[in-house]
C-alpha cells in the first residue's frame, strides 16, 4: 500500500471515535466530520507549490507566499459535501466539481445521477473528497472521471478506508495517491466498513 498515507494526529482519532459511536447524534456528527475532514485536508495539500508574494506589513516590506497552484475539487455526492464545507475554510474561491453517485443496496455497485466537472487542465491539482472508499467502486469512477477530462495531478482523500477499496482503486490508479485517516479491518458481506462508522451519509445529514 505504498500510494496510501494514513493521516496520524490525536484529535482525528477522538473525532473519528466519536463518529464510529452508534449513539453519537447529527450535530455531533456534523462537527466532528469536520475536524477530522480538516486535518487531512491540511495533509492532502501539503505539497502545493508556493510563488512569493511583496506586501507591506504596518511596519515593513515583507515578501511572503501565496498558493502558486489551482486546486479544483470534486466531491463525490452525497457526503462529500461535509469534506467541502471544511476545505472552503482553507480555499474560500476554490474550483467544484461535483459527481453524484449511489451504490445499489444489492450489489454495492455505484450509479452515477449526476455529473458537472469543469475543465480541467493538466497543471490543475483535483482533490477527489469522499468520506468512505468502501469497494473502492465510487473512487474508481470518479478518478475516471476527472481524468478523461484532463486531470494528471490527482490526489483521493477519504476519512475511513477499507483495504479492499485500497486494493481495488490502487490496481486501476497506481499514479494517484491516498489519504485516509483510518484504514478498517474488512468489508462485511454487505459491503459495509467493518468496523467503521455506519452510512455516513445518512448520519451526517441525518436521514
Ligand atoms: C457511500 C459513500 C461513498 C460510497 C463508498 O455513498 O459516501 O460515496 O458509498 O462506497 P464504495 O467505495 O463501495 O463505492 P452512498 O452510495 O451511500 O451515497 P450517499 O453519499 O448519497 O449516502
Ligand atoms: N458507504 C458508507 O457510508 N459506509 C460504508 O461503510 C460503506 C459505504
Amino acid at each position: 500500500m505504498k500510494n496510501v498515507s494514513v493521516v496520524s494526529h490525536p484529535l482525528i482519532d477522538h473525532s473519528l471515535t466519536i463518529l464510529r459511536d452508534r449513539d453519537t447524534k447529527t450535530e455531533e456528527f456534523r462537527r466532528h466530520a469536520d475536524v477530522i475532514s480538516k486535518l487531512i485536508l491540511i495533509e492532502a495539500t501539503k505539497h502545493l507549490k508556493l510563488m512569493d508574494k511583496k506586501i507591506e506589513t504596518p511596519l515593513a516590506p515583507f515578501v511572503g507566499k501565496e498558493l502558486q497552484d489551482d486546486v479544483i475539487v470534486v466531491p463525490v455526492l452525497r457526503a462529500g459535501l461535509a469534506m467541502l464545507i471544511a476545505l472552503r475554510d482553507f480555499l474560500p474561491a476554490v474550483s467544484v466539481g461535483f459527481i453524484g453517485l449511489e451504490r445499489d443496496e444489492k450489489t454495492a455497485i455505484a450509479r452515477e445521477y449526476y455529473k458537472k466537472i469543469p475543465q480541467i487542465f493538466t497543471t490543475h491539482i483535483v482533490l477527489v473528497i469522499d468520506p468512505m472508499l468502501a469497494t473502492g467502486g465510487s473512487m474508481d469512477d470518479t478518478v475516471a472521471a476527472v481524468k478523461a477530462k484532463g486531470a494528471k495531478r490527482i490526489v483521493a482523500v477519504s476519512i475511513v478506508s477499507a483495504p479492499e477499496g485500497i486494493k481495488h482503486f490502487s490496481k486501476n490508479h497506481p499514479d494517484v495517491p491516498i489519504i485516509t485517516a483510518a484504514i478498517d479491518k474488512q468489508l462485511n458481506d454487505k459491503a459495509y466498513i467493518v468496523p467503521g462508522l455506519g452510512d455516513f451519509g445518512d448520519r451526517y445529514f441525518g436521514t
